[in-house]
This record gives C-alpha cells, sequence and structure tokens, in this order.
C-alpha cells in the first residue's frame, strides 16, 4: 500500500523509497543550439545549429517504459508523482539572452536535490534548462501544502549571460585529440566561468552528513561554494572524474549503500584523496561492470555509462536497466536483489533509473557513514 501523507525526506540513495518523482519525455527536444550545449547528429536529421522534437515513436516508447517504471515502483508499495510538462519547443527570454527552445522534464534528477527535509531546485547551467522547474511546480506547491515540515528552497537564478560561458569554448575543445581532451578535465577547463554559482542536482551524490559534489561543466567552484555554505551542517566534497565536459555524477560514483559504492572504471577519480577517505571508513568502491553499448545512441548526449544509473528501493533492492545483464549480474553477485527495468528507449530523453526520479520521502534519517575525516578534505 502506498501511503498518502506527504513527507519530504531523503538523506541518502538507498534507505527505504516510498515517495518519489519520475519525469515524462513529452515534448522533449534536442535543444536549440546554446554556448553550453550544441547538439550535431546530421545521421540522425540534426546536424549543427538545427533543433526539433525528438521523434514521435521514439517518444510514444520513452514515455511506455516510463509508465512501466512506475507500475513496478508502484507494484513496491512506492508512491509516484509525475511533472506537468510544459511546451518545450517554445522560445525563452531573460533580460539578458534569448534562447530557441527548452529542453524536456524527463530527467527530475537533474534539477531537484532533496537533502532532509529540504527540496532545493537547483540553479542549472543551460539556458535551455533555466525555466524547467516550472514542470515541477504544481508537486512542490502541492508538498508546501501538505507537509508543514518541507523546506522548499530555490538556488539564486544564474543570469547565464556571455560572462557566464567561455568564449569559443566548445570549437575549441572539438578540435582537442582524446588526450588533450582529457587534459581538460584534469584542468577543469569546462565552458563555465566562476562568475556566478552554477550547479545541477545530479553532480551531487547524497550519503547522510557527506555530500559528494562533481566538479563539472554544469557545476562550476562557485556553484561547490554555494552549496559548501547552504549545508553548513554537512561535510561536502568537491570530486572530480576524468570525464572530459563531465556532468552528473550518477555515471561515475553510484553510492549502493553504506559501505558500497560502484565506479566508471573509465572514468578514474582525480583527487586520490577521495579513495582514501571510502577506504578509510571501510568503503569498498566497486568498477561496475561492462557496459552494454559501446558508445551513445542515437540522439541520446548521455555515455554508455548510464549502466550504472541504477535506482535503490533500499539497501538490498536496485533497479537496473535490463538491457544491462552484466551490471544486474554483478549487483546480484554483490547480494542485492536486481530489478530489471526495460529502459533503453528513455535513455536520449536524458539520462537513466536514477536520473529519471527524484527522491521526495525515503525513511530513515541523517547517518555519519564517513566518521574518520581525512584532514583538508
Ligand atoms: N553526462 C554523463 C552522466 C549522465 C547521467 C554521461 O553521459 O555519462
Amino acid at each position: 500500500m502506498t501511503s498518502n501523507k506527504t513527507i519530504v525526506n531523503s538523506w541518502n540513495e538507498w534507505d527505504p523509497l516510498k515517495h518519489i518523482i519520475v519525469g515524462r519525455a513529452d515534448g522533449t527536444m534536442v535543444q536549440a543550439p546554446e554556448p553550453a550545449a550544441e547538439r550535431d547528429w546530421p545521421e540522425h536529421g540534426f546536424p549543427l545549429g538545427t533543433y526539433g522534437l525528438l521523434p514521435e515513436e521514439m517518444e510514444v516508447r520513452a514515455n511506455e517504459q516510463l509508465d512501466n517504471f512506475v507500475k513496478i515502483l508502484e507494484s513496491r508499495g512506492v508512491r509516484v508523482d509525475r511533472p506537468t510538462p510544459v511546451d518545450f519547443s517554445q522560445p525563452v527570454q531573460t533580460p539578458d539572452w534569448k534562447q530557441g527552445s527548452m529542453f524536456g522534464c524527463m530527467p527530475p534528477r537533474d534539477l531537484l536535490l532533496t537533502v532532509g527535509n529540504e527540496m532545493i531546485e537547483a540553479t542549472m547551467s543551460y539556458r535551455s534548462r533555466w525555466f524547467e522547474y516550472l514542470c515541477y511546480r504544481p508537486l512542490l506547491e502541492q508538498y508546501f501544502k501538505d507537509d508543514p515540515n518541507f523546506r522548499w528552497e530555490a538556488a539564486p537564478k544564474p543570469r547565464l549571460s556571455d560572462r557566464t560561458y567561455k568564449k569559443d569554448w566548445n570549437i575549441k575543445f572539438n578540435a582537442l585529440s582524446k588526450e588533450e581532451q582529457e587534459q581538460t578535465a584534469r584542468d577543469e577547463d569546462f565552458i563555465t566561468t566562476e562568475v556566478e554559482p552554477c550547479f545541477d542536482a545530479a553532480d551531487i551524490g547524497r550519503a547522510g552528513k557527506d555530500l559528494f559534489i562533481y566538479r563539472t561543466a554544469t557545476t562550476n567552484r562557485a556553484g561547490v561554494d554555494w552549496l559548501t555554505r547552504h549545508f553548513s551542517n554537512h561535510r561536502i566534497h568537491m570530486v572530480r572524474f576524468l570525464e572530459p565536459a563531465g556532468s552528473h555524477i550518477d555515471a561515475s560514483l553510484t553510492l549502493l549503500r553504506p559501505g558500497l559504492a560502484l565506479s566508471s572504471y573509465e572514468r578514474v577519480p582525480l583527487e586520490p584523496r577521495m579513495k582514501e577517505l571510502f577506504k578509510k571508513n571501510d568503503w569498498e568502491i566497486v568498477d561496475c561492470a561492462e557496459p552494454s553499448a559501446d558508445g551513445y545512441a542515437p540522439l541520446s548526449f548521455c555515455s554508455r555509462w548510464l549502466s550504472m544509473n541504477t535506482l535503490m528501493l533500499d539497501e538490498k533492492t536496485v533497479c537496473v536497466d535490463a538491457k544491462e545483464v552484466k551490471q544486474m549480474e554483478q549487483l546480484d553477485s554483490l547480494g542485492f536483489e536486481v530489478i530489471p527495468v526495460p529502459f533503453s528507449d528513455v535513455n536520449a530523453f536524458g539520462g537513466g533509473l536514477h536520473c529519471a526520479t527524484a527522491d521526495v520521502y525515503r525513511e530513515g534519517s541523517c547517518q555519519d557513514y564517513f566518521p574518520k575525516q581525512i584532514q583538508g578534505y
């Protein structure tokens, strides 16, 4: 039975899941070009500079898989809410810029960060995603009415003017060799400048008192700083991985349960101290299994590492994309009950099972899973 009483509360990625938001594929766009995102998919009808709706037959299939995922969650006693899409094909603007289209609302994880009884609407760092919070407002308004303890927050909306982006960064990046591109990750040379705080909620991994924030193209150091000041009762760990132009922690580091995390074996952590912290606290970081795909799926900007983009229902139960057979086998051998969820048709709409969800309520409280800290980390 799902509970009707609304409680906003979630401290980590693994406590028993009771209430969640699952995105929708409706009206998702190959978004119009902007400084932070330029799509160039000539072989699939979207050469550089063009934009438009993702094909209708793809959208239908994605929504079927999302609806099926909702049924699976509900059959496990999880209450599920859905966002309200807006017309993403409309141009949008602020006094600083005009943008040819919005994006979509399949991945609520990108936008909503739940820490305890607080949900923060992230700044986002793409112009096409600046107004995406509107899709979640009907839900957040309702939670605010229903749960007197819910703390509803929005991070300062960034201006995203031309000062927020490095000029011609994409042109320079695209001309680099693979090795040179990797060096940009080591050098933290991403498209965003440090003019104002920017972060996507999906760049944050939650483990009770400790929050792991992935420094990426979507989360700049000012964004890490804003989160550090905001969550002053938490320990904030800025982490980096070898992922050029990277974004979103949940395809590089997946926190599975106390003491166990998965990491993408190609995206090595760039801070040895991160490994040290995990080791000192008896956490094991296991290399994830070989993903099923070789590269990017058609019209998808998400990598094959979506294989590790899993959703925990509790410490022992994990939802995994049904095509990721090796990943399921590995998690099975690590002692989990694995729920296969067909999801590959959703990937082009903005991610995997973790991306497609945002926690509202997991039973549990704020615990310290890393009591032995490392000086200066
Ligand atoms: N941008 C990353 C994370 C996706 C969830 C990737 O494509 O692997």
